[in-house]
């Protein structure tokens, strides 16, 4: 049986085989993202000649070491395929992400993308997401009322996401509310509700964003399915 860090580094590596040369790829953030990004250093080393949108500092910083060309998302006009972890895949290929804080950049890099293709491992598929905290990223000033406004229209009870006691600051300056939602049976209008109060700046629910994932099981299997959108 392999272990859940085999699986990450299997799946990342079977999902760099869908960067072809010439293309502009977004790279995702997190564990699973990591092996991509290591197995792309490779290539790249090889000869692969690709250009790379990160979704983070930290992808960035990850990309840059092992050599992989850069370009920012306001200098490519359209993004081949993007390749990302999720922390909660459902059946229809919805999503929750944002477990690395990473999910605006990685929302607008999606959506730039004309392929979104999620790796993870078995154990992040769920029946219907919720399980995992939803991140909201909301703008400092007055994050309290946000905060205030989704416990009375949910009843759901939220954390300020803290990083050596002190509130997390997101790549792009803001903070983020992990909101303990337990279920989302509506996940489409929760993005919508979410993203028209004042002070969210985006939440980490992908709705009708993925379009294929690759799942990774500890028997060594690795599942590469399409999205079919309704
Ligand atoms: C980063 O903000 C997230 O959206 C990640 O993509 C997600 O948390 C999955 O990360 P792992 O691959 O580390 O589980």
């Amino acid at each position: 049986m392999l272990s859940a860090n085999d699986i990450k580094q299997k799946v990342g590596e079977q999902a760099a085989q869908l960067i072809k040369p010439g293309m502009t790829a977004g790279i995702g953030t997190g564990s699973t993202a990591y092996w991509l990004l290591m197995a792309l250093g490779k290539k790249v080393q090889e000869g692969l000649a690709i250009r790379c949108v990160p979704t983070s500092r930290e992808t960035a910083r990850l990309a840059a070491a092992q050599h992989i060309p850069l370009v920012e998302l306001n200098d490519t006009a359209a993004i081949d395929i993007t390749i990302d972890g999720a922390d909660e895949i459902d059946p229809q290929g919805q999503l929750i992400k944002g477990g690395g804080g990473a999910l605006l950049q990685e929302k607008m890099v999606a959506a730039a993308s004309r392929q979104l293709v999620i790796i993870a491992d078995h154990t992040k598929l769920v029946q219907q997401l919720g399980a995992f905290p939803l991140p909201v990223e909301v703008i400092p000033f007055g994050w309290k009322q946000v905060q205030r406004r989704i416990r009375e229209i949910y009843h759901v009870d939220s954390n300020l996401r803290l990083k050596d006691n002190q509130p997390l600051i997101t790549d792009h300056g803001h903070y983020i509310l992990d909101c303990h939602f337990g279920q989302i049976p509506d996940a489409f209008t929760l993005n919508i509700t979410l993203n028209t109060m004042p002070g969210v700046v985006d939440n980490g629910l992908f709705i009708r964003m993925a379009t294929s994932t690759i799942i990774g099981y500890p028997d060594g299997t690795i599942r590469q399915s399409a999205i079919v959108s309704e």
